[in-house]
């Protein structure tokens, strides 16, 4: 039988080698140069099961992970056993707290015990676990001091009978230093939930594969989807003004912004070449979102908003993942925003789902003039939907273009430098979007 810390030492010696393999690491672009345990916690002597709470060392950066190690399966990753992983379910289901970890399930819930839970495989920056077909446990990988926003935004909006999310029905809480932190949030899982990404690329297929039929005219078509979609997400804007507030935007906050926007654009083009024609129109477009007519709300929101993070259900859109940008500082991830930037983030993902199949192969006229079609038709969808659901405070996108071309291009920007880094030859992707918006704009 292992030792808890005998497990502890192997694991820990083993992890800089371990952890750049993981989709959910985000430390990938360079080296880890050590990693030490802050925190373990013995969930289960037997089977072994080990809470671990490590801090990666990369040159200068400094960040906690949390694992599940376990002797029985491959010793790190005990979220792969699924009798483990169900214990995690039983633990919060008792309201237990275990060497250090708290385990809580929402008031007025009462959850099923003794289910075994599976990893899921799509696309995460986390990892999540299915138990049965009524839960999902999802397991924050990078930690962060005091309560996970997706946790935070989740509650709010139940607490106000919200209909476009899924019920939060429990927590994990652990400790980072002298602050509680939260590690894990089980919520209703959705078995028959299809992702927007999915429903809107195979919406883009058909219509590629029509040949002669125009969006409105195949049977694949998306609008009445982006439409609703638009409608839950201002709901969800109007359910969050309602759960905590909103404010005015004052002009140092609008300062800050555009020059945030401005310092973004000034160190991409330092590293990407191809961004630089597009430098003046840019700076311009920041700049007017100065002159957004109206006072700008702001309160909390999304903040990493895309096709990915929508489910369909029988039931209509849910919107999933309330923790903002990963890679983003806390701060940055729970500041109160213009829900714009929300609406601008799904305006992109509607501009990538478009134009993804034409990677590689620019020249094809035909499919560039279908993508752009699509992506018009869907986005002005949205947006209506947007339009007709939204709160007073935010009102009418379509009133406010200045802010909402800012906030898209700034995205934009963003991509690029993701795409240069990444996947470079997805950078026309948003080149083109930037060409066409900023071209737009001159107008
Ligand atoms: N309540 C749910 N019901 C069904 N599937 C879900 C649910 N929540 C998340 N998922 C699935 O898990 C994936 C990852 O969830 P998400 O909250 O976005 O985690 P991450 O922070 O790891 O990105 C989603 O893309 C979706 O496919
Ligand atoms: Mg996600």
């Amino acid at each position: 039988m292992t030792e808890p810390h005998d497990l502890v030492d192997k694991v820990v010696t083993e992890l800089p080698e371990w952890l750049p393999a993981q989709r959910w690491f985000g430390g990938k672009d360079r080296p880890v140069t050590s990693v030490r345990p802050l925190r373990t916690s013995v969930l289960s002597a037997r089977p072994l099961l080990v809470h671990l709470v490590v801090e990666v060392a990369q040159a200068d950066r400094r960040e906690p992970y949390q694992l599940l190690a376990t002797d029985q399966v491959d010793h790190y990753d005990a979220t792969a056993d699924p009798e483990l992983a169900g214990l995690l379910l039983d633990l919060i289901a008792e309201n237990t707290a275990v060497d250090g970890l708290v385990f809580e399930h929402e008031p007025d819930v009462e959850l099923q015990t003794g289910l075994r839970g599976r990893p899921i495989t799509s696309e995460q920056s986390n990892t999540s676990l299915v138990f049965g077909s009524q839960y999902i446990l999802k397991l924050f990988r990078k930690l962060t001091a005091g309560e996970n926003p997706d946790l935070v935004l989740h509650r709010a909006l139940h607490r106000v009978g919200c209909e476009h999310i899924a019920q939060p029905l429990g927590s994990i809480t652990g400790a980072l230093g002298d602050d509680a932190a939260t590690v894990g949030m089980l919520q209703q899982f959705l078995p028959d939930a299809v992702d927007g990404w999915a429903m809107a690329t195979t919406s883009v297929r058909d219509l590629m594969a029509e040949g002669d039929l125009h969006a409105d005219e195949v049977g694949g078509d998306f609008a009445g989807e982006a439409q609703r979609l638009g409608q839950a997400v201002a709901t969800v804007h109007a359910d969050l003004e309602r759960a905590l507030g909103t404010e005015h935007a004052d002009a140092g906050d609008i300062d800050r912004t555009v020059r945030a926007m401005v310092a973004r654009l000034d160190s991409v083009v330092e590293s990407v070449p191809e961004l630089r024609p597009y430098v003046p129109a840019l700076r311009e477009a920041f700049e007017q979102a100065r002159d957004t007519p109206g006072a700008v709300a702001i309160q909390h929101i999304h903040g990493d908003l895309h096709l990915g993070q929508v489910l369909r259900t029988v039931h209509g859109w849910l919107l999933i993942d309330f923790e903002g940008e990963p890679g983003a500082p806390i701060a940055e991830r729970t500041a109160l925003r213009s829900p714009l930037r929300d609406v601008a983030g799904m305006l992109r993902s509607f501009d990538y789902a478009a134009h993804q199949l034409l990677v590689g192969r620019p020249e094809d006229h035909q499919l560039t003039t279908r993508a752009l079609e699509w992506s018009r038709r869907n986005r002005a969808a949205f947006t209506e939907g947007y339009a007709e659901a939204a709160a007073s405070s935010v009102g009418d996108p379509r009133g406010r273009g200045y802010l909402l071309r800012a906030f898209e291009l700034d995205k934009a920007v963003y991509e690029v430098a993701y795409e240069y880094a990444n996947r470079p030859e997805w950078l026309t992707v948003p080149l083109s979007s930037i060409a066409r918006i900023t071209g737009e704009g001159a107008r």
